[in-house]
């Protein structure tokens, strides 16, 4: 299961039953792509969608602040019934799907760059990752390169600007496609033949990608392998929804006002659903933002 990172617990403690749905977290509107992937792959499962926007990106805060984030949130969606979490985030896995792993009752998944994948591909053993810089960083993520590089050549890249530019609904103006441009030209002149999306938020860049860089780069998305993994897990709990109709919409929340997300969602996912504002306050943003309560 490349990219996906398994539950340790195949007996969940939740007590929850399979019509209960499963909560998908991502900082902002990267994790719709993981969304996307999983109503492809499990059409039966009622899902609760949490965009942090208001916190966005993860991949600028430091450490502390991301784990306090992704717990916040993960008892928010236990609170709402929730019988399964997938971390849709690199940034928020890379830093804390240990311990919220080991305080969450619920079975979760994680997500993070398909280095083992885009190794097993790449004929020029030239390999690009674009991540964000605290995913770059990580541990986690040196563990991944010592584990599965072998003798490809990683060229990692932040892509600092493209999580707030997808934020901001951009996935085409000529500003992105500049920036974009700016961190794929000197993996292809290193002579990279695949491309590691190593941050929910850049699937939805695809198009921007392919028309930079044509079919020189193999794309390596983890979003399907992540919802295979979901599946799995499910499975091993016995809590796989057959009943609830294809056709049911999302419940989407956002920590900002939505409106962007109702966008993403409709242009990208075609799901016309509305997005609920919601205030989940945790340690850290009690501390910045007294006003929330
Ligand atoms: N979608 C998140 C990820 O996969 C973006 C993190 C951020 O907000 O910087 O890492």
């Amino acid at each position: 299961m490349p990219g996906a990172v398994p539950s340790q617990k195949p007996n969940g403690r939740a007590a929850s039953d399979a019509s209960a749905p499963v909560g998908i977290f991502d900082s902002g509107l990267g994790g719709l792509s993981v969304l996307r992937a999983v109503r492809a792959t499990l059409p039966h499962e009622r899902l609760i969608y949490v965009a942090d926007s208001r916190h966005a990106p993860y991949g600028e805060r430091d450490d502390d602040f991301i784990v306090d984030r992704t717990m916040a949130i993960g008892e928010w969606l236990v609170g709402q019934g929730a019988k399964a979490l997938v971390v849709a985030c690199n940034t928020a896995t890379a830093q804390s799907i240990a311990l919220v792993r080991e305080r969450l009752p619920i079975p979760l998944v994680g997500v993070e760059p398909g280095v083992k994948p885009a190794a097993a591909v790449s004929k020029s053993r030239v390999v690009g990752v674009l991540a964000t810089a605290v995913t770059l960083r990580s541990a986690r993520f040196q563990s991944l390169l010592d584990r599965y590089a072998g003798d490809c050549r990683f060229i990692c890249q932040a892509g600092h600007g493209l999580v707030q530019a997808v934020e901001r609904c951009d996935t085409s103006s000529p500003a992105l496609m500049a920036l974009l441009e700016s961190y794929l030209a000197p993996m292809l002149d290193a002579g990279a033949d695949t491309l590691v999306l190593g941050c929910t938020h850049y699937p939805f860049l695809d198009r921007a990608i392919r028309d930079i860089a044509g079919e020189r780069l193999q794309i390596i998305d983890t979003s399907v392998a992540i919802a295979r993994q979901l599946d799995r897990l499910l499975d091993a709990h016995a809590q796989k929804s057959v009943s609830t109709p294809p056709e049911t919409l999302p419940r989407f929340y956002s920590t900002a006002d939505g409106e962007t997300q109702r966008q993403l969602a409709a242009a990208l996912l075609q799901l016309d659903a509305k997005v609920e504002h919601v205030d989940i306050p945790s340690r850290r943003t009690r501390l910045a933002e007294p006003d929330i309560v």
